[in-house]
Order: structure tokens, then sequence, then C-alpha cells
């Protein structure tokens, strides 16, 4: 412990399991006030009757830290305005803002249901922007007053939306427009001193361990690399003032590893100088192929 965050505000979305849990105890480890956020669904996003955000307060309290318990829906607008103020009203400003709340429902396309694709993208888009936005306009206006703020936003992304994975249209499409709004929302909210970023992690939780349930195996001794614990500390450090000129980027983080993940980028363009006979672009695309680096595969594929 280095009181890294220390006094810091610090919402962490989706924080009463897996990897939001484990970032919001470290987040209070480092001195950091947390407003742990979750509305305790299912896996798949139905409804429990569980209350885990305020078992991870009771968690936080037990260790020494400071945390309050949320449990609006963040994908909805008067919602997360709520979440928002929650922060405000019991610490009085906000520091850090984890997107990480979600739920999967996984299918092939053909079988993928109107519902299921508006459940996830809603949950993880959608829930992702309206806090995104709700935060924002709190910081453009303490920027706005004189008092710039050392604002972070970390963003939950996935293998899932940097390469696509099978099975799951609907959240890599949710994931992969995550990382979208995380170069677009870091372009926009630099001026009014916050930085946004995104990971992609990968970790042993309810989301996982069913599903990859090899790969996230907990080993007999040794170091526990897919523990959800070994994401945190990247998001601890985004959400410090210390990675101030860190911005629009998206880390990959697993176990001990860290990864920066390289986006997209323009390709050297072939350019006729006028338009092209449909007939004529067969040996364009061949050419253009054979010059560029191999797709790295879809999670899943064969
Ligand atoms: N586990 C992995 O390997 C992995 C890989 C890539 C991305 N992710 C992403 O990491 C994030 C955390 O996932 P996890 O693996 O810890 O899953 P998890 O199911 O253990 O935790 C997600 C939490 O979000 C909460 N939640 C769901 N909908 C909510 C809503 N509308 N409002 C508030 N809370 C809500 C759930 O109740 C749950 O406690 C997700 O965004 C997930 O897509 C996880």
């Amino acid at each position: 412990m280095t009181g890294l965050c220390k006094d810091r505000v610090v919402i962490v979305t989706g924080a009463g399991r897996g990897i939001g849990r484990a970032h919001a105890l470290a987040f209070a480890a480092e001195g950091a006030r947390v407003v742990v956020n979750d509305v305790g669904v299912a896996l798949d996003g139905s409804a429990t009757g569980e209350g885990p955000a305020a078992q991870v307060v009771a968690e936080i309290e037990k260790r020494g830290g400071v945390a309050v318990a949320n449990t609006d829906d963040v994908a909805d607008f008067g919602g997360a305005g709520n979440l928002v103020n929650t922060a405000l009203e019991s610490f009085g400003r906000l520091d850090v803002l984890v997107n990480n709340a979600g739920f999967v429902r996984d299918r092939m396309l053909v079988n993928l249901g109107e519902d299921e694709w508006d459940a996830v993208i809603r949950v993880h888009l959608k829930g992702h922007f309206a806090p995104l936005r709700s935060a924002a306009g709190y910081w453009r206006a303490e920027a706005k007053a004189g008092r710039v703020p050392s604002a972070r936003v970390i963003n939950t992304s996935s293998g899932a939306g940097l390469l696509g994975s099978v099975g799951q249209g609907n959240y890599s499409a949710a994931k992969a427009g995550i990382a979208g709004l995380t170069l677009v929302a870091a372009a926009e909210l630099g001026r009014y001193g916050v930085t946004v970023n995104a990971i992609a992690p990968s970790a042993r939780t309810r989301m996982t361990e069913e599903v990859f349930a090899e790969t996230m195996a907990r080993p007999d001794s040794g170091f526990d690399a897919m523990a959800p614990e070994n994401i945190s500390p990247l998001v601890v450090w985004l959400g410090s003032a210390e990675s101030a000129g860190v911005t629009g980027r998206v880390f990959e983080v697993e176990g001990g590893k860290v990864s920066l993940a390289q986006g997209w980028r323009h390709g050297p363009p072939v350019d006729k100088g006028a338009r092209w006979e449909p007939g004529e672009l067969g040996p364009v695309v061949e050419k253009l192929i054979a010059g560029a680096a191999e797709p790295e595969p879809v999670y899943g594929a064969n």
C-alpha cells in the first residue's frame, strides 16, 4: 500500500463481483474513497435479489477503508446521474470513473434474438456512455469554474471487442464500440483535465470460469495468474494522478502481463486519381491484401 490514490473519489460500476469488486478493494487499499455500484443481476442480466454492492462496502470497511454502495442500473440515464450524485453527496467530489458493469447473452449470430442483442448492447455500450456523460458534465463544470480536475475514466473493453469472438456478436460489437467511444472521449475531454483509457482484461469470474474452465483454473500452488485481483493494479495506476500523460489507449491485462493494443491504422493506398470500374478492383484488392499484415484470428474461429 502506497496511498497512490489517497483521498481520490472513485466510482466502480459492477463492483459487487468479479473484476469490479477487485478494483474497488484495490482502490480502497490505496486510500481512495469508493462508490461501489452494482445492481446485483445474474450472469445473463436477470434479477437475483442479491445485494453484492453492500457486501463489498462491508469488506472495504472491515479493512479500514471508506466506501458507499449504489445500486443503480448504469445503462439508465437517471440511474447514471444518481450514481455520480452519490459520489458528490457522499464525498463532495469525483476523480475517477471505472466503467466495468455488464453481462453476456452468448449465441451464434443466426440464433441471436433481438432481445439478446438489445440487452447486451445496452448494458455495455449505453452502460459506459451514461455514467461517462454524467461524470463529464460535472468535470466540465469544474474546469469552467477554474478548478481543472485531474480526472480519469477507465473503460472496460474485451479481447472480443478488439479481435471478435465467435458466439458473441452482440458482446463483441458492444466492446468494439467501447474502444471507439474511448478514443472520442479522450479527444473531447482532455481540455477539461480528463484522461480516458480502456482495458481488455482476462480473469476468472463467473463470466469465464465455465466457458474457459481449463485456462481459468486456479493452480495448486504458485502465482494464480487468472485471479481477478491481477487486473486491478493497472486500473488503480490509471486512476491515479500519476497517469496524467496517458490517454486514448487500450491496454490488455492478464495475470502479470500488460500490453498496449495496437488499433486500426491507415494502410498504404492505391490511388487511381479517378473513379474505379468495379471490374478493375480484383487485382487491386489482391495486391493490398498481399502487402498487408495478416489479421489476427477471431477468438474461437477454426
Ligand atoms: N472476466 C473476463 O475475463 C473478462 C474479459 C473481458 C472483459 N470482461 C469485462 O469485465 C467486466 C467485468 O466482468 P466480470 O468478469 O467481473 O463479470 P461479473 O459478472 O463477475 O461482474 C459484473 C458485475 O456487473 C453487475 N452488473 C451487470 N449489469 C449491471 C447494471 N446494469 N448496472 C450495474 N451493475 C451491473 C453484475 O451484477 C455483476 O456483479 C465486464 O464488462 C466484462 O465484459 C471480463
